[in-house]
């Protein structure tokens, strides 16, 4: 992990050295957004936008972009975009799990009431969608407008199957593909074709990015559980408590013996706080997030394959290392 080794600055930022100088850049220009909304917006966006993420996206979009050719500002403004759509869906994501903290700062519901919320999060969506015509291409937006609907559609099903005790693993993997694999994989893949790759080596970058976002969600909702509120800085247990059966607790739900199942099954249904140790034992819970973490580094190996059609360079090596960084948060994870 010599090129891509994150780090965290003085605001306990994550960033990765490689791409260091990009992300600036591209947080610079997620600030200046600002200036395009009406001053009365402009405030409630600048909060929002001046929140510090890990810039995943971005990084993805910058990394795709050096590894097939130059990078250029029309990389960085895909990972402005992607930026931009992702915090519109954590605004939205954040009134419906009732969350008040996102990267260590109220979120906007707790702070604004949940319809401001809704307004700030359809305004920085469409925000998003208006920056990806300054590529005056057809195809970039519908590629950008399709990413966003996925992930909208992903959270819309994930809604509809709450505590729905029929949710197969298949039927998970797809929701979470949805709503977090599409932006990974379109902003990147985007990129990667803005950058020259052909048909066949965009579709490739794509399926890396989807394959990396998926299995970062399955980390995420393993964080969920296990995670500390202080550490993550936002909002974490709210998965159960709206009904999201995500891949630790199906992993439960498979291996319990059949009497605590069935406690498991009830309680759920009657939307009562479970204690999981206290109810499957402490081992059997661990070893249910532990299964999760090992599916998403699975995941990790595959994204990493779709890499081999690559020509070495140090962003082609930076695209891996991004599947080690996520290796190691899967590694803190584990108990
Ligand atoms: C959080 O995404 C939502 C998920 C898809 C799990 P990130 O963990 O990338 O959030 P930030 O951008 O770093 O805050
Ligand atoms: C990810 O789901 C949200 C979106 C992809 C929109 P989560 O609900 O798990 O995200 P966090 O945990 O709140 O960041
Ligand atoms: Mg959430
Ligand atoms: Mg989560």
């Amino acid at each position: 992990m010599a090129l891509l080794k994150p780090f965290s600055d003085s605001k306990g930022r994550i960033a990765f050295d490689l791409v260091r100088k990009e992300i600036k850049q591209v947080e610079k220009q997620i600030s200046q957004q600002v200036n395009a909304f009406d001053p009365e917006v402009a405030p409630y966006i600048d909060y929002i936008c001046n929140t510090s993420g890990k810039r995943i996206r971005p990084a993805l979009a910058v990394l795709a972009g050096g590894a097939l050719g130059k990078i250029s500002d029309d990389n960085l403004k895909i990972g402005v975009i992607f930026e931009l759509i992702h915090m519109a869906t954590l605004v939205h994501d954040d009134i419906i799990d009732e969350a008040d903290t996102r990267r260590k700062t109220p979120t906007p519901n707790a702070k604004w009431g949940n319809g401001m919320a809704v307004l700030l999060g359809d305004a920085l969506f469409s925000h998003a969608l208006l920056l990806a015509t300054e590529f005056g291409c057809i195809d970039i937006c519908r590629k950008v407008g399709t990413a966003s609907r996925e992930v909208c559609q992903g959270e819309v099903i994930q809604t509809q199957r709450r505590f729905d005790l029929s949710l197969t693993k298949e039927e998970y993997f797809q929701v979470i593909a949805m709503k977090t694999g599409a932006l990974f994989a379109a902003s990147a893949g985007i990129s990667a074709s803005l950058s020259g790759a052909n048909s066949d080596t965009e579709q490739k970058i794509y399926d890396y990015g989807l394959k990396l976002g998926t299995a970062f969600q399955i980390y995420d909702d393993c964080l969920d559980l296990v995670g500390s509120e202080d550490t993550v800085g936002k909002t974490l247990r709210t998965d159960l408590e709206k009904g999201k059966l995500t891949l630790p607790l199906l992993n439960l739900l498979e291996t319990a013996p059949n009497s605590t199942k069935k406690q498991l099954q009830k309680s759920i249904k009657d939307k009562e706080p479970l204690d999981f140790e206290g109810l499957v034992g402490k081992e059997a819970y661990a070893e249910a997030v532990d299964d999760s973490l090992n599916t998403a580094a699975q995941m990790l190996q595959e994204a990493r394959s779709n890499l081999d059609c690559l020509q070495p360079n140090d962003y082609t090596t930076g695209l891996l290392e991004i599947t080690k960084y996520l290796e190691d948060l899967i590694d803190k994870c584990r108990r």
